[in-house]
């Protein structure tokens, strides 16, 4: 089988592979459909201090199970699946509490083990969710990075009567808008970008108000309308951020970050406990794919709203390539297999 393997940081090879046998407890994906993610090019690129090269990368893939190990069930060859790519040990501190995400063995497709780049995969069967027949291939592939979206959300509670700022309108943005919206029913959800066509994109995934913050401080133009942030979710993720997202917060708002900066944000703690600003981080998913097929079933989100490009994967280094350099035309960008 053909995989795509980052040897070391900057060399991409389609590298010939033996088929991988599914070990006890795992089953081995024929992979249809596999999203490009920024942690992908981080790996390709060198900028992911967890990556061990060589490395298949790929962490948001859809395909067949077409073979089972030892304890799985053969009942589930030929069913259409989606992997999370979360492996916990299930018995630490943060699995006892319900975050596989953060486990102290935290094992991740794609980073720590061999991904979804490739004709085929073998993953632990839990990880391996059954998607409904009414969920097409191309919405099924975006379960993934809904699951970040997800998981955002749920540490916060958002309801009908908060105002939401989302920085950032890259799929980590738009899924976390769509979320707000459509799942939560958020009633002003407001995205600031620098890139016009992103916020575009914003506005064609359910923005009330965009904002481009390279042409009006954020401050002013909400100044402007008197509105106070009661939720704010930083999906741009640069360190001085944080800062700006707590001097804009309403009293009793509620700030998620996501970033993986090892740049340190300088933030002022009067501004936050002076307003008794909550604030939360948000890493992977932890058990969310069962709650982003549902949403799916249920049609209240759009994934086809992201897909800007789709490409064979023989040509994913074009993919990725277009992706790192034209955010202007690529969100979300998928490799077809076969
Ligand atoms: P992306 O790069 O496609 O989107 C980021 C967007 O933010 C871009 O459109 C950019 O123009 C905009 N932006 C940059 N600086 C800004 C600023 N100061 N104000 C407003 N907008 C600004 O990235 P993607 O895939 O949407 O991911 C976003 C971030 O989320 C990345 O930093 C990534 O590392 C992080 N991430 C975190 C995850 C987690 O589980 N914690 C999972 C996936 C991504
Ligand atoms: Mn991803
Ligand atoms: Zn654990």
């Amino acid at each position: 089988m053909k995989s795509v393997v980052i040897e070391q940081p900057n060399q991409l090879t389609l590298a010939e592979r033996l088929l991988p046998q599914p070990a006890a407890g795992e089953v081995r994906v024929k992979v249809k459909l596999a999203g490009i993610c920024g942690s992908d090019s981080h790996i390709y690129r060198g900028h992911n201090p967890f990556a061990k090269y060589p490395r298949v990368i790929g962490h948001e893939l859809y395909g067949l199970i077409d073979a089972v190990g030892k304890d799985v069930s053969a009942e589930r060859v030929g069913e259409r699946v989606v992997v999370d790519p979360v492996i916990s040990c299930g018995h630490c501190y943060p699995c006892s509490v319900g975050k596989p995400n953060v486990c102290n063995e935290l094992v991740v497709l794609g980073v720590h083990r061999d991904g979804g780049f490739s004709e085929y995969a073998t993953v632990p069967a839990r990880n391996a969710w059954a998607v409904p027949a009414a969920i097409p291939d191309e919405n099924a592939v975006m379960i993934e990075p809904f699951t970040i979206a997800a998981n955002v959300t749920s540490q916060v509670n958002p309801t009908e009567k908060d105002i939401a700022l989302i920085y950032g309108a890259g799929p980590m943005g738009l899924t976390t808008l769509q979320v707000l919206k459509n799942v939560y029913n958020v009633q002003q959800v407001i995205v600031a970008d620098r890139i016009e066509e992103r916020l575009a994109m914003a506005q064609r995934n359910g923005a009330d108000w965009v904002i481009n913050n390279s042409q009006q401080p954020l401050a002013e133009a909400l100044a402007e309308k008197g509105i106070k942030p009661t939720l704010i979710v930083d999906a741009a993720c640069h360190p001085s951020i944080l800062q700006e997202a707590i001097a804009l917060a309403s009293p009793a708002a509620r700030i998620v970050i996501m970033g993986f900066s090892s740049e340190p944000s300088q933030i002022i703690q009067q501004g936050i406990t002076g307003k008794e600003l909550s604030i939360f981080s948000s890493r992977l998913n932890a058990g969310k794919f069962p709650v982003v097929i549902d949403w799916l079933a249920r049609t209240l989100i759009d994934p086809t709203k992201l897909v800007t490009h789709k490409f064979d994967y023989q040509h994913v280094t074009d993919a990725i390539e277009l992706f790192e350099k034209d955010q202007r035309h690529c969100c979300k960008v998928l490799l077809t297999f076969n």
